[in-house]
């Protein structure tokens, strides 16, 4: 049994109503194993797919303390989605994770395993270390991750000129004020904001952690990175290598 520590995982979802009984249903089982406390905030986006009809379903079989709906009616994007979950979270930690089975709760207790070993501020979680990989990926993933790829290397050589961290993963584990700090000093919007957080981060001296994960590719549904979102996405590149 865990200590008095309470962890808020943000799961915005956009057209996961397939993805989101078995995301949950892992999410409760790896922290009923664990002992330790925790909620679900699920920030659904007026899914076509009624992704929020499904949430209240769950909702009703794990109980509204265990499962917090708080929706949007359109679509604004990943990165406001967490600033509206963050608004809401009532733990001392907070876990950020896709919805779609990428991520796999399985390692969230060694996230915080981590972070409790140095008290660290967030625990990034990285596919490029020790027993971290991809899996399943098509030519489309491997074209978006190699558009990724080249955006970390800038990054890494331009602005933190650092090591290799995983930039644009966004499976991580802040403690909540400091999350808070990262989101009220982040401009970006969408999915260059993981990676401005990570930037902001190492700018404000936070200790960070990582842990090796495989990110498996999703098997029910489509990649909302679509075109003009890749397109945003080197926009706000551009606009945070000129800013930082
Ligand atoms: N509420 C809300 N609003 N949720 C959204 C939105 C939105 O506008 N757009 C996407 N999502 C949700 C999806 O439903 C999913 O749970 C999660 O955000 C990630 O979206 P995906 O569409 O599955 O992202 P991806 O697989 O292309 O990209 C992944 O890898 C990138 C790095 O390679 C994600 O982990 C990205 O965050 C990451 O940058
Ligand atoms: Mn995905």
């Amino acid at each position: 049994m865990a200590d008095d520590d309470k962890y808020s995982v943000l799961l915005p979802t956009y057209n996961e109503r397939e993805n989101l009984p078995v995301i949950i249903w892992l999410l409760v089982k790896y922290f009923n194993e664990s002992g330790y406390k925790y909620e679900i905030i699920v920030i659904d986006d007026g899914s076509p797919d009624k992704t929020l009809e499904v949430a209240k379903q769950l909702q009703k079989i794990y109980g509204s303390d265990k499962i917090v709906l708080r929706p949007r009616e359109k679509k604004l994007g990943l990165g406001t989605a967490y600033i509206h979950g963050i608004k809401h979270a009532t733990g001392n930690f907070v876990i950020i994770m896709d919805a779609d089975l990428s991520h796999h709760p399985k390692f969230i207790p060694e996230f915080i395993k981590k972070q409790k070993e140095g008290d660290l501020d967030l625990v990034s979680g990285t596919r490029y270390i020790g027993s971290g990989g991809v899996a399943g990926w098509d030519f489309k993933r491997k074209l978006i991750r190699y558009r990724h790829n080249v955006a970390e290397e800038f990054i890494n050589q331009n602005i933190i000129k650092m090591g290799a961290p995983n930039v644009t993963g966004s499976f991580r584990l802040y403690k909540k004020d400091v999350l808070q700090k990262l989101v009220n000093s982040c401009i970006s919007k969408g999915y260059v904001f993981q990676m401005e957080m990570i930037i902001r981060a190492r700018q404000f001296g936070f200790t960070i952690g990582e842990v090796p994960i495989t990110f498996v590719d999703r098997v029910y549904g489509e990649s909302k990175l679509g075109g003009s979102e890749i397109v945003q996405f080197f926009k706000g590149l551009m606009y945070l290598f000129a800013t930082t």
